[in-house]
């Protein structure tokens, strides 16, 4: 009996790809369904993408339900459209095989399903040209209960010649909406993330960067595609998705003939023709997605909680929070003044001191930003005894300490660059461009990768108890050429992998250490780097009121815990504004405490008190926004406990005109409807008083229909409350 059922078991397994109930593919999150099919002809489709339906039998239904153009080569819904065969649009995968043939016709040969965990689980589908002995495999990771995915694919052959990859997307993902709205996103130094939502028109649509060292600076790798009409915090179908890539990347969104949308991402192809040997692997970067249908927050909450479950080092721990010296000294310190700013850390009642740009380099001192950058030895002038001594006093004060490097780069004015200028990527024979003044190191090249790794692991080494490094890089790649590749349209691409080898080996030896991923101009976040990063930073913008608009829209991608906010000079705001707005994450201040007069030192230090006793609330708990700067004069953010006991919500006036204020009550949300909170305002000023009486308590349920007015006004354009429920 039990032989019986083995035979008809293994049987069942091996023709179960070609049973008609087995060629549907639903890959289920805890709301949502993408569903892959194998059809005659064997093509790998997306037949349905959205929310999950309550049977899967519906899966199979879903396509007969539209009738739409003429697919003529039946192609178009492909999970992987390839080139050169009967595919009329814009492909995921273009290829030269090694006779020099360029047709492409991939075809299912199988899936496998494994669970890595409770909520992960990943599925594999293996293609095959039909002629050529050329491979895909499609990745397609869930998350189950953050209803995340992350998508990807590994491409590999074994012809006799080498195939030349001209595309290599992660995905391609396919849609059905009358309408599709995509907000996307620019910027430039100081002007990260500034949105703009548009129809989504026939042709394509492509969202990429060129920068060669990261992927943010004029456009973003963070996107959302609002599927029917444009969503709203709380309403309508929304994708929120993003490259996992930390250099050029590319987002291709076709409107098809079927008036269909073709998501297709990954790295991008420019100059990056990949010639790829027999039985070498590409592995391409990862296309993370989210699905809400019930708008844009629900979206970036499963993105807050994926990120601090799997997408950043420490995403559930705690922060430090710190005083930087980069705009309080500059590059004009000292021994003697460092002394001072570690006894002014411990005075405001931080817990770090973070040394920033200019403490290195000798023979062309780093006295500003011409020189310097690759020689990492202490400037002897400036610090006689070494960065261990500041590591020391910072001990004897109480505080930690932490440091600044930015280990890709090299002036033309350094040591480095005069020993090793096939370190650099720069095209001799080429006028040298360059970007702040420096060059970037070729990390293509195994010894650059040793060199850059030494760097941080002689910093800690030589200095144990440091306790926070900040990464950055403030240099794009001009004149790609490396003097290590023989093939120069890899440089891009294995500039990239040449950096997570690095970051890799840091993680293995240095799994804990704080490291915050900066680049002044266009943050370098991304989710490929932030797997090695804790945080990192927006914007070199920390004008508070240009802050609450970024902070606004990077919220929807990544998690607060994650966003390193300082309070700085910059704005015309008063300090509590400033304060205020930079707890909205990980808060960190930069301005000289030496110099605050009295009270505001005072405040200050009550600050970081009040932020220690809501911190927990603002990183780990889930963020509402509640009314947007960019349509209100007032806006507000939330945050909620786990327990919904404990709420902070933060509300600012944005906008000076006459009058304008908190005329309507803000509506809470995510609290228990049926407990009782009592509210307190936080973070005043010395000598001022409180409207907000705290003796009152309110239901949830009426906090939630009916809201809380915060008396934001002129005078008062700052509000911070605590939200507690009445034990
Ligand atoms: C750019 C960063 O964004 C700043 O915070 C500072 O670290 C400078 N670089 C130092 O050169």
């Amino acid at each position: 009996m039990m032989k019986t059922v083995k035979k008809f078991l293994t049987l069942f397994l091996l023709f179960s790809p070609l049973l008609p109930f087995a060629q549907t593919i639903p890959l289920l999150t805890r709301s949502n369904a993408l569903v892959l099919r194998v059809d005659a002809k064997k093509r790998i489709n997306i037949s349905y993408f959205g929310e999950k339906l309550s049977k899967e039998a519906g899966y199979t239904q879903a396509p007969g339900m539209y009738r739409q153009n003429e697919d003529y080569g039946d192609i178009l819904n492909s999970a992987y459209l390839p080139a050169g065969s009967v595919n009329m649009f814009e492909p995921a995968i273009a290829v030269v095989h090694g006779d020099g043939n360029t047709s492409l016709d991939l075809e299912y040969v199988s899936h496998s399903t494994s669970t890595i965990s409770n909520d992960v689980s990943l599925t594999t589908v293996i293609l095959k040209d039909k002629l050529y002995p050329f491979q895909v495999k499609l990745f397609y990771k869930t998350y189950f209960a953050e209803d995340v995915m992350e998508l990807w694919s590994s491409i590999s052959h074994t012809e006799k010649k080498p195939v030349l990859l001209n595309k290599f997307a992660s995905a391609s993902l396919y849609l059905k909406s009358p309408e599709f709205w995509l907000r996307n996103y620019h910027g430039d130094w100081a002007k990260e993330m500034q949105p703009e939502e548009t129809r989504i028109t026939h042709g394509i649509k492509t969202l990429d960067t060129k920068l060669g060292t990261r992927a943010n600076l004029f456009q973003p790798p963070l996107f959302m595609v609002s599927v029917g009409k444009p969503a709203t915090e709380d309403e309508g179908s929304v994708l929120v998705g993003s490259v996992s890539w930390t250099g050029n990347f590319r987002v291709d969104l076709e409107l098809d003939n079927q008036d269909n949308l073709r998501l297709t991402a990954g790295i991008n192809n420019y100059q990056s023709a990949y010639t790829l040997k027999p039985k070498e692997e590409f592995e391409t970067a990862k296309f993370l997605y989210t699905f809400s249908s019930r708008g844009k927050g629900v979206a970036s909450r499963n993105l807050h909680t994926w990120a601090r479950n799997y997408g950043m080092v420490d995403g559930h721990g705690s922060r430090m929070t710190l005083l930087n010296n980069w705009e309080a000294t500059y590059f004009d310190f000292n021994e003697t003044k460092l002394a001072e700013l570690l006894k002014d850390t411990k005075k405001l009642g931080v817990d770090l001191f973070l040394l920033d740009d200019g403490w290195f380099a000798n023979k062309y001192p780093r006295n500003d930003d011409h020189a310097g950058l690759g020689d990492w030895e202490e400037n002897k002038k400036k610090l006689p005894n070494g960065i261990s001594y500041l590591v020391k006093e910072a001990t004897a004060n109480d505080v930690k300490f932490g440091i600044w490097i930015e280990p890709e780069m090299v002036n033309p004015k350094s040591e480095l660059y005069e020993k090793h200028p096939e370190w650099v990527i720069r095209q001799p024979g080429r006028e040298e461009h360059y970007f702040r003044n420096q060059l970037v190191l070729d990390l293509t090249n195994p010894r650059v990768q040793d060199f850059v790794f030494g760097v941080v692991d002689d910093l800690l080494t030589k200095n144990p108890d440091m306790a926070y490094i900040k990464w950055d890089c403030n240099a794009v790649i001009y004149n790609a050429q490396s003097a290590f590749l023989t093939n120069q349209s890899h440089l891009y691409v294995d500039y990239v992998r040449g950096l997570y080898k690095v970051l890799e080996r840091i993680r293995t030896k240095y799994p804990t250490i704080p490291l915050m991923l900066c680049s002044g101009g266009g943050g370098r976040v991304d989710y490929g780097a932030l797997q090695y990063f804790t945080e990192y930073w927006p914007s070199d913008n920390t004008d508070p009121l240009e802050r609450i608009y970024m902070q606004w829209e990077y919220s929807y991608f990544f998690p607060a815990i994650a966003s390193s906010n300082h309070v700085t000079e910059w704005g015309k705001q008063s300090l509590k504004y400033r304060i205020d707005v930079a707890m909205m994450g990980k808060m960190g201040f930069d301005i000289v405490i030496g110099k605050l007069p009295a009270k505001e030192l005072m405040f200050s230090q009550q600050a970081v008190r009040v932020y220690d006793s809501v911190k927990n609330v603002i990183w780990h708990g889930e963020q509402y926004r509640l009314s947007d700067p960019w349509s209100n004069p007032v806006a507000s953010v939330q945050y909620v406990d786990s327990t919904l006991s404990t709420s902070v919500v933060f509300n600012y006036l944005v906008n000076n005109r006459y009058g304008q204020g908190s005329a309507y009550p803000v509506r809470l949300k995510g609290l228990d409807a049926n407990a009782d909170y009592r509210l307190r305002e936080v973070n005043l000023f010395p000598g001022t008083k409180s409207p907000v009486d705290s003796s009152l308590t309110y239901s949830g349920d009426f906090l939630m229909k009916v809201g809380f007015n915060p008396v934001v006004r002129s005078g008062r354009n700052s509000v911070v409350l605590v939200v507690e429920k009445v034990k």
